[in-house]
């Protein structure tokens, strides 16, 4: 008799944010960076996307629903994921002919994010990782993290790292056909669990140049851009990592504030320029650089991603410093601002079905 059994596998992955930023394909086919990259990966708690994943003889073709609502799965990345996982599906299933042919079967995914997904906070990067991770475990692959990070990577590059928790860096690789461009950790989020941050949501506007499109025009038009490769990131990289490994903050937000700075100044150095930043965007890097001036410390460090919301990496001890200074001057001036904030700290990678 024919199987008619649904198989199906449900996920949740956390948002990461970058300390060191990706921007710039070397290969936009197998994305593939220019530079090497380093994030955070933030609480699942505040921040997650929650993924089922099925797949049965009698589905007739791929689907995706995101939040309700059908999505193009005939897209290239997706396209990519779906490939790569049935191919290591395969391989199990040549293996051993007693395992169910999944391989051969149409796949259902449904996804769901608990934070607007317009609002530019990483939504790519959670929901590829959940995607990639909800097959793999639909397909009971052995694979680690860190290879799962390669078929995650072409879903959408920032979303490699997002398949562990704690402090990842995305290490760009040499190989030409990406089998070194993968995420490894750098330390588990228990080495430095005093680290907390807070996301204005200055705009839930889905923004106006994605970072696909603007990473590419930046690659092709700015010279600033090659000297940031080249000269910089290598340089940030290891300067992020050994922070992170004394728990440094004064390091760590001067690399942090250093590197956002320095993409967006790539992104206005770019033909026709992008400009991501906006009014309140800059008043919260004053606030922060007001804050830490007059604390004769590093108190905060702020980071932007391709949007105008701002990210600030604390210590649990400067919470009320950090919430209380930004709050006094930023809520005033910003009514949309007020109170939409959300505060999270790294966290694990936590696998569980949710
Ligand atoms: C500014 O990972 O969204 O957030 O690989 O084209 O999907 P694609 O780009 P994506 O770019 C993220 C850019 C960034 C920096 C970062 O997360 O490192």
């Amino acid at each position: 008799m024919a199987d008619k059994k649904i198989y199906s596998a449900s996920t949740t992955a956390p948002v990461n944010i970058a300390i060191v930023k990706y921007w710039g394909k070397r290969d936009t086919k197998l994305n593939l960076p220019t530079n090497s990259s380093l994030s955070v990966t933030l609480s699942q708690a505040d921040l997650r996307t929650h993924t089922t994943a099925a797949c049965s003889s009698t589905f007739t073709e791929n689907s995706l629903w995101l939040n309700g609502e059908a999505q193009d799965v005939s897209g290239a990345r997706q396209t990519a994921c779906f490939r790569e996982l049935k191919a290591l599906r395969k391989k199990l299933e040549d293996a051993n002919p007693f395992l169910p042919k999944l391989s051969e079967y149409f796949v259902h995914v449904v996804s769901e994010n608990n934070f607007p997904t317009a609002a530019g906070l990483a939504s790519s990067a959670a929901g590829f990782a959940a995607l990639v991770r909800a097959i793999a475990d639909l397909y009971e692959l052995p694979e680690s993290p860190t290879e799962l990070s390669k078929i995650a990577r072409q879903g959408s590059g920032s979303a490699c790292r997002s398949l562990f928790g704690g402090y990842v860096a995305w290490e760009m690789g040499q190989a030409a056909d990406g089998s070194d461009s993968c995420a490894v950790e750098v330390a588990p989020a228990s080495h430095w669990p005093e680290m907390k941050a807070v996301i204005l949501v200055v705009s839930a506007a889905k923004k106006g140049v994605s970072s696909t499109a603007g990473m590419q025009a930046t690659v092709n038009t700015s010279a600033l851009f090659t000297y940031r490769f080249r000269n910089v990131v290598p340089k940030t990289m290891e300067a992020m990592k050994a922070a992170i490994k004394n728990k440094d903050f004064e390091q760590f937000a001067a690399h942090t504030m250093a590197d956002s700075n320095q993409f967006h100044a790539v992104c206005l150095d770019t033909t026709p320029p992008i400009f991501y930043m906006n009014g309140v965007s800059r008043a919260a890097i004053r606030a922060v650089e007001a804050l830490n001036t007059l604390e004769g410390r590093a108190v905060g460090a702020y980071t932007f991603d391709a949007g105008p919301n701002a990210v600030i990496y604390y210590q649990e001890k400067d919470e009320e410093k950090v919430l209380g200074f930004l709050g006094a001057l930023l809520a005033p001036e910003v009514a949309e601002w007020a109170g939409k904030y959300a505060k999270v700290a790294p966290e694990g990678y936590d696998n569980r079905p949710f």
